[in-house]
């Protein structure tokens, strides 16, 4: 069994999908891996201490060749796999709904493409989960950034020279990403305030110090967790509570996303003409569409005196942090359906098909029908 991972090469990407510790543990289990050069490179990971880990280190073309599961942070290109087995599993995000056209290259290599991303919300996944790993991580960073770009404190400061008040910081979304950009304002000191469309989330607000702000009677949940859209009656009773509410904030951070869909709009141009000047919004969906009017990927944009930001990938701003649990995750996935007789993973119907997307020469993903 011969586990590979290659250089990231999307631009922005930081991370990488193995590090010495689950190369350790893989070794453990009895599989060979391999791992190229530099790709550890943005993480702070040395080829030297992937050596010593016990991988080998080499070209990308050595790295994949007869390589029986590649692990990959975002898909490789299909042209950089030709060397692997017939038939290799490649365990990476694969942005399906976006990405057609790479899912179908997979199908026609032959490779069975496992997409992280579609990993069930399952009690036994959790560990597995690459989306929560790194939506925890970027909702830590979406409050940083924004408190670094403020030009104010956040928490309250009794001084000599007079009392510095706390900013007021408000969270729209509020899932994995909006529970952690809460307690990191909390933790600097904020006055925090979030609301979401799924009302189950009021009481983890609270639990977590902040103050929930729904509007009355909005209710959307989906399938598994998810959020549902809205219909265009509850998105007006949800824009007017926003109106009310955002102009008495100096940070917003919007976190909201539907699954398979552009990111709902929840912050409007004239609402952002009704907060205080120097006030920030962080876009943490801005990749996705963007929940605010205006927002550009990976630029600081300024309007009405609000600065507006937000990053294509977040936790590629972590990568240290981001790739050591996003490593984690692809060895708790593989170690979880390890068959110690056969010398490699098998999985399960209920995990396996909702994350393979390709097997066979065939696009096979329920999802990604019709
Ligand atoms: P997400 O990234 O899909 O969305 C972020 C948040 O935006 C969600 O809370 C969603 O309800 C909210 N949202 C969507 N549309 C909105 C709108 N119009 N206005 C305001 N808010 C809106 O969500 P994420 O972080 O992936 O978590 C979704 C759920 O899955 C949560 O309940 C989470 O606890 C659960 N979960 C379960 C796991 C497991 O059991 N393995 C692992 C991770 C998350």
């Amino acid at each position: 069994m011969r586990i590979a991972t290659l250089k990231e090469r999307a631009t922005g990407e930081t991370r990488v999908a193995i590090t010495p510790e689950t190369v350790k543990k893989f070794a453990g289990l009895g599989a060979v891996v391999a791992v190229e050069s530099g790709a550890g490179e943005h993480a702070a990971i040395s080829d030297a201490a992937y050596a010593e880990a016990g991988a080998e280190v080499g070209s990308a073309e050595a790295t994949a060749k007869d390589a029986d599961i590649v692990l990959g942070v975002q898909a490789p290109d299909v042209s950089l796999l030709g060397g692997v087995k017939s038939g290799a599993w490649v365990a990476a995000t694969f942005d399906p709904f976006q990405q057609r056209e790479r899912v179908g290259a997979y199908a026609k290599a032959g490779l069975e493409a496992l997409a992280m991303e579609f990993m069930p919300r399952i009690t036994r996944a959790q560990s597995m989960d690459v989306l929560s790993s790194q939506s925890n991580l970027s909702g830590y960073k979406a409050v940083i950034a924004a408190a670094d770009q403020f030009g104010r404190a956040f928490p309250m400061m009794m001084t000599a020279a007079g009392t510095v008040q706390a900013a007021k910081v408000f969270v729209m979304g509020v899932g994995v990403a909006g529970l952690q950009a809460i307690a990191t304002a909390k933790r600097l000191g904020a006055q925090v305030s979030a609301t979401d469309v799924r009302p189950e989330t009021a009481e983890q607000i609270r639990s977590l110090g902040g103050k929930p702000v729904f509007a009355e009677g909005l209710e959307a949940s989906g399938e598994g967790g998810y959020a549902a859209e809205l219909t265009d009656e509850q998105k007006a009773a949800q824009a007017e509570m926003v109106s009310g509410h955002i102009a008495k904030q100096d940070i917003v951070i919007t976190t909201a996303l539907i699954p398979g869909r552009a990111a709902p709009r929840l912050v409007s141009d004239p609402q952002i003409a009704t907060m205080k000047p120097g006030s920030v919004i962080f876009d943490l969906a801005v990749g996705q569409g963007g929940n605010v009017e205006g927002s550009k990927a990976d630029e600081v944009v300024e309007k009405h005196g609000v600065t507006i930001m937000g990053f294509s990938n977040t936790p590629a701003h972590l990568p240290a942090d981001a790739s050591a649990l996003f490593a984690r995750n692809h060895f708790n996935f593989l170690s979880a359906f390890w068959d110690k007789e056969a010398g490699k993973p098998v999985l399960d119907e209920e995990i396996g098909d909702a994350i393979r997307l390709t097997r066979g020469g065939e696009v096979v993903n329920e999802r990604l029908a019709g």
